[in-house]
Formats: C-alpha cells, structure tokens, sequence
C-alpha cells in the first residue's frame, strides 16, 4: 500500500514558484508532476500516456474489452500556493485503488482509466476546467485558440463509459462538525468567473487636485465593497475578488486603469444570474459617478450540476457496506466532475480535510480518512462489477 499522503506531498514539492506550491497549465511543474504520477501509475500495471489537452491518463483494460470504462481520478493543476491535496489526492488515491485491485488479483470485466486533469483551477487562462472540457469535447473557440494545438483529439466522447467518479477533499467544515470520514456530494454550486476593469486617467499624484481626478483605483476599490455587500445580502451566495491590479503601479501615480477578477457561486442558478446582473449595474453606476469608462467581461459561467443518481447511489451503497454513515454534501467548490457530468454520469466522494481548509499550504487530511475512502472507492468498483 503506497503512502498516499507522502506521495501527495512529494508531488506538492513540484513547483513554478520557489518556497509555495504552484502548478498551472502547460507549465514546466505540470510536466515534471505529470511524469511522477506517470512513474506511479505505471507500477501500478498502467499504460500511461499525456493527451492532447496535456491530461495524464493511466488505463489499466478489463477483462471484457465490451464492457467499457469506468474514469477516476482529478486534476494535477493546483491555485497559487495550493495545499497538497487539492486535485491529486484523487488522483493517487485512485491509482492506490488500481494498485490494490492488482495486488488482489481482482480483474475487473471494465477498463480503469486515471485521469490527471492539465487544468481544473483555471490559474494560467482565468478559466477553469480546461483539461476536463477537452475530455467531455465541450471546448469553446476562445479556449481553444488560448491553447493551440489540437486539444479536442483529448475527446473521449463516443466511448462506452461507465461514469466518472472523483475522490476529492471536502474543502469545508461540514465532515468534521459531523465527525465522519467520509461524505457523498449530491450536487455542485454554479459558478461565474468575470474580467472587471475601470479606466479613468493617470496623473501625477502631488499635483492633481482631489476634485480632479479620475482615479480607476478607488473606483474599483468601491466595487470590491459592493461585491461583499451583495455577498452578505444575499443567501447562499458567496462572491470573491482574488485578484487586484492598479496601473501603471507606482506610488507617486493616480491609477489609470484598475483591474479585478470576479468569482460570484450559488447552488440555485437563477440566484447567480441575479446576483451577477446586480453587480454589473452597480460596477456600471460607480464608473458613472466616477466619471471612468468600464469594461465588464464574463470569462466563464458553469451550472450547477447534480450529481448522477445511480452512481450517487452506488457510492452511498459502498459506504454503507463500510459501516459509515450516509451523509451527502453540496459542493461550493468546483471540480472537474462540472465538466465531466457533459460526457457521462458522475459521482464525487468527499474526504474530510482539517478545518476545512484548502487553497492553503495548511490543507491537511488524515491517512486513516484516506484509507477509508480507498476503501469506499474499491467496494464502489466490486459493486459496479456486480461483484461484492
Ligand atoms: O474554484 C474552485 O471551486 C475549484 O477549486 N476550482
Ligand atoms: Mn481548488
Ligand atoms: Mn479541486
């Protein structure tokens, strides 16, 4: 049994940025992550390869090569000074379960592939799930051209698949405040990714009267207040501005141009669309009383996407036959299974991680959760084999 917690903190030790771990898509951390884990399904009797979308797979055939193939795994991308588990907890641990399944001599009658997915945080383009879009073959024009290559020959649509399940930690408190290890998502909140940006005209900061200036910095400084106003108004909606950026950016200037991201999620979509239109009138507002041009660009918009009942089922059944309690979540995070649930159903299975933190070096998880979910995911397999 591999250490799948050391192997996920040897992989978080993979970085583009010194002292933090950092991986984005295309980059030269993506490539090295990408032959570690490679080296790890190819002990586990894997034939691995990088898809066009730059996704590490790791296939291991089944018995019945009609029977077609069942997806695990996560993604290997990570945010800014990410955590360790985070995505490749998913991962190894769905190689762990491979592993296992070998170790036992247990064939099963369906192909097994692992897939580490090239860009689920979307750091790099400041859109998400660019890896897992390739696979579902849902890639939009302008991801594309972001891209170059080919990344739609990464498509696995027209396959026979059995599904998509994901391990993933939870990312929140609920598991721990419900003293269990492990926990069965039911749905996935929406989320809506904008570019927001306001100009108004640089100038010298010790010359420029007050009543003069057009300053795009404390424009959108007022815009960033009126993102947590709606926020806090409005239940069950959580919006983030994560990044900040004033130019040209020096002390003794008045910004001439101040630039946002914006990340607005609800479980209910209707509620996400009203909270966005909300926000961009009020950005359009502050730009007029600021007498400062606005420009509002949406750069993603995904549903919110339940889970697939049958898989759902199956997996809560797995965790019954472990003597765990059935406890199911919504996600406020996103994750590949977004994307993946356009391709065939999905299925994610939640781990608890201490004090729910993540996207921080301070994610931790327990190995004995770890194993228990293993566990599940193994039991889950039998199952879907029809097998116990
Ligand atoms: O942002 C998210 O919810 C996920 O971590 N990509
Ligand atoms: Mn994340
Ligand atoms: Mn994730």
């Amino acid at each position: 049994m591999a250490d799948v917690v050391a192997r996920c903190r040897e992989l978080a030790a993979i970085t583009e940025e010194e002292g933090r771990t950092t991986r984005w898509f295309g980059g030269d951390a993506m490539a090295r992550a990408n032959e570690l884990a490679g080296r790890w399904m190819a002990e586990a009797g894997m034939a691995v390869r990088v898809d066009a979308a730059l996704n590490l797979v790791g296939s291991l055939p089944g018995s019945d090569p009609d029977a077609g193939t069942l997806l695990l795994g996560s993604h290997l991308d990570t945010v800014r000074d990410a955590g360790a588990f985070d995505g490749p907890l998913g991962v190894i641990a769905a190689i762990e379960c491979v592993e296992r399944l070998r170790a036992r001599e247990v064939t099963l009658p369906f192909g097994v592939d692992v897939l580490g997915f090239s860009d689920e945080e979307g750091l790099r383009f400041g859109t998400a799930y660019l890896g897992s879009r390739a696979v579902a073959g849902t890639l939009d024009e302008e991801t594309r051209a972001l891209v170059g290559g080919a990344p739609d020959a990464a498509s696995r649509r027209g396959e026979r698949l059995l599904g998509y399940v994901e391990l993933h930690i939870e990312q929140g408190p609920v598991l721990e405040e419900r003293n269990v290890p492990v926990g069965v998502v039911a749905s996935i909140a929406g989320a809506t990714r904008a570019e927001v940006a306001f100009t108004g005209r640089a100038g010298h900061a010790g010359t420029v009267p007050m009543e003069l200036r057009r300053d795009a910095a404390v424009a959108l400084a007022e815009f960033v207040l009126a993102v947590e106003r709606t926020a806090r108004a409005a239940p069950g909606l959580v919006a983030t501005v994560g990044q900040l950026a004033a130019e040209p950016g020096a002390p003794n200037v008045i910004p001439g141009r101040a630039a946002c991201s914006l990340d607005v999620r609800h479980a209910e979509d209707a509620a996400r669309a009203q909270a966005v239109v909300a926000l961009s009138e009020r950005a359009a507002a502050i730009a007029s009383e600021r007498g400062v041009e606005l420009a509002w660009q949406e750069r993603m918009a995904t549903p919110a996407t339940p889970m697939d009942p049958e898989l759902t089922e199956l997996l809560a059944t797995a965790v019954a036959e472990q003597g765990l309690a059935d406890v199911r979540l919504a996600s406020g995070a996103g994750h590949d299974a977004v994307a993946l649930s356009a391709l065939t159903g999905t299925a994610m299975l939640f781990v608890r991680c201490a004090g729910g933190i993540s996207h921080h070096p301070d994610e931790s998880v327990d190995d004995a959760d770890v194993a228990v979910a293993i566990d599940v995911l193994e039991r889950f397999m039998r199952l879907l084999a029809g097998g116990r």
